[in-house]
């Protein structure tokens, strides 16, 4: 079986509050990516055997990966063993803000639950998603939503998804999530000023992660400002606790020409990557 896991961008992203459990209350608008993962999963071995590749040499592919420890949860509550060969190939970057093995973990508990007729319900699915990571139980619907909670309770929205042309950026270094929201927590108070919005359409653009994370990697201000005075970027913002910031361009613009700007602007050792919003509706 194959399947399709798809990056995220948050369009919103609210702090609210922090919590007695150290994580933080949010409300986030997050959109799906036509940019995904590719997941191929088949029957292989033994009961309970699990071999598992990745094309990407940096990321463990012990029981730290999120496709493994989505494939454990799947087992332990469904007591189905079946062994399996899993290959994920990594087209989303990690520590980017794009959510990519977030979307891994719930692309492998889907292809699990429809491989074996549907044991677990679509709650069960959501709940064992919420434990693997904030982020994954969006994964499990896809397109368009405004999740609340720690970013897990997941209300998809009905508005259009729109058909922006985007530019992904990201630089040579990730950023650790953790360390993004302690720096927020560190430096947030009542006084500071709020986040500015960007207004596009009918969408207000903000991410409250962007004042701390920027203030100790300067390289991302930097490049966020320039692609807002270029005249192809309708708005541009940082994804989730970065390090990616995407660029929405004019509708018609050339964007392999942008493209190759910001190339010849970043160096070879930025990624650079044209995507859009995903269209396609994965709840079923
Ligand atoms: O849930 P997830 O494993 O993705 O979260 C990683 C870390 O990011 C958490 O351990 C926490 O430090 C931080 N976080 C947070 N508030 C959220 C989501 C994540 O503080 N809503």
């Amino acid at each position: 079986m194959n399947v399709q896991a798809p990056a995220k961008l948050n369009l919103t992203l609210k702090i609210l509050n922090r919590r007695p459990d150290g994580y933080h209350e949010l409300e986030t608008i997050i959109a799906a990516l036509a940019l995904s993962d590719r997941i191929t999963i088949s029957q292989s071995g033994a009961p309970g055997h699990l071999e598992f590749q990745c094309n990407e040499p940096d990321l463990p592919i012990d029981e730290s990966n999120l496709v493994v420890k989505a494939v454990t949860a799947f087992r332990k509550a469904t007591a189905i063993p079946t062994g399996l060969k899993i290959t994920l190939v990594k087209n989303i970057p990690h520590g980017a803000g794009l959510g990519g093995g977030s979307s891994d973990a719930a692309a492998t508990l889907l292809a699990l639950n429809k491989m074996h007729d549907s044991p677990l319900s679509k709650l069960q699915l959501s709940e064992i998603a919420a434990s693997l990571g904030s982020d994954v139980p969006f994964f499990l619907t896809g397109g368009l939503a405004l999740c609340h909670g720690r970013g897990e309770k997941v209300t998809p929205m009905t508005e259009p998804i729109p058909d922006w042309s985007l530019l992904l950026i990201k630089p040579p270094f990730g950023i650790s999530t953790p360390w993004a929201y302690q720096s927020y927590a560190k430096t947030h108070n009542d006084t500071a000023h709020a986040t500015p919005v960007q207004k596009l359409d009918d969408w207000n653009l903000f991410n409250d992660l962007e004042a701390p994370v920027f203030s100790k990697y300067l390289p991302l201000a930097e490049l966020k400002g320039w692609l807002r005075q270029q005249p192809e970027v309708r708005a541009a913002m940082m994804s989730g606790s970065g390090s990616t910031i995407f660029a929405i361009l004019g509708n018609g613009c050339a964007s392999e020409d942008f493209r190759q700007r910001v190339v010849q602007r970043y160096g070879d050792t930025f990624w650079v990557m044209p995507t859009t919003l995903d269209t396609k509706d994965r709840r079923h």
